[in-house]
């Protein structure tokens, strides 16, 4: 299977074919999602949160982001990795924009990257597409934006938040971007822009009628307590799993199970007699 392109997730898009999309930030992790078949992923800020331990994604920096994405990238034969424009790298300028998107192309070898974007970042969108960098909108919930809304809630419920909803996303696919998230967005509003885009939609609380589905992978394995959405669904409890591993494994030192024979390293009486015999005169 060859590795997913703007093109071949357009393809699935126009053959109505399910996208699907998770995200990740370390190899081991990037490689299972990869090995699964998962078509896309996004190295989110989010890490900020649920990878770094930070209370929003606002902490997020670029240097973070790029080692996070390098190592997501080094996993990924076959999913298309598209990397998240932290807080304050693309609100500043055009040229810094597109600087900090070749970065994550040239340092972190990512296939795209997304942002946060606004009606005040369209240009900034359009300048990293003529650069041939693709670009995911990301409309609905801007958790970057978490001061300015007052918490993380669902976006597009009344007229006018709806409004911004439809024209962001109408104004993002005009400037150039390949695909679009839509967060916390009712279902109805979003499967109802789904049928005006041509471009893919990308649902993270967006309901079933978008062209594929995205969940923070902490979420999905049921690793990280401090807050999961409503429209989150913990598939496993690993972190369960873990606490109850590091448990049996300091029950096992302190009781003398671990480490057993099959655990250590053997060598012969006669060089430990030798050994005796040097040291104990
Ligand atoms: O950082 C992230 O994981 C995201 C998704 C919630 C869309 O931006």
């Amino acid at each position: 299977m060859k590795k997913h392109t703007v093109k071949t997730i357009q393809a699935m898009r126009d053959e109505a074919q399910t996208i699907t999309m998770l995200t990740a930030y370390d190899y081991p992790t990037a490689k299972k999602v990869n090995d699964a078949g998962i078509d896309m992923i996004l190295v989110g800020d989010s890490c900020a949160m649920v990878v770094h331990g930070h209370p929003n994604t606002l902490t997020a920096t670029m240097d973070m982001m790029v080692l996070h994405c390098g190592a997501v990238a080094r996993a990924c034969d076959r999913t298309m990795v598209i990397a998240d424009m932290p807080f304050g790298s693309f609100q500043y300028s055009i040229e810094e924009t597109m600087r900090n998107a070749a970065r994550f192309v040239t340092e972190a070898k990512v296939d795209g990257v997304k942002f946060e974007a606004t009606p005040n970042h369209i240009e900034k969108t359009e300048a990293i597409v003529k650069m041939g960098i693709p670009v995911v909108g990301h409309v609905g919930l801007h958790p970057q934006a978490v001061g300015a809304l007052g918490g993380l809630k669902v976006q597009g419920k009344d007229v006018d938040t709806a409004r911004k909803v439809v024209s962001e996303a109408l104004a993002l696919q005009e400037a150039g971007a390949f695909a679009i998230i839509f967060e916390a967005v009712p279902a109805k509003l979003s499967a109802y822009v789904t049928e005006k885009l041509s471009v893919p939609t990308i649902s993270i609380g967006g309901g079933p009628g978008c062209s594929g589905q995205l969940l923070v992978t902490h979420d999905v394995l049921g690793m990280y307590d401090n807050f999961t959405p409503s429209f989150a669904k913990r598939y496993q409890e690993v972190g369960q799993l873990m606490l109850d591993t590091f448990t049996q494994y300091k029950e096992e030192v302190l009781a003398g199970v671990f480490p057993g024979e099959e655990h250590s390293y053997k060598m012969s009486d006669e060089v430990l007699e030798a050994i005796e015999k040097e040291f104990n005169k």
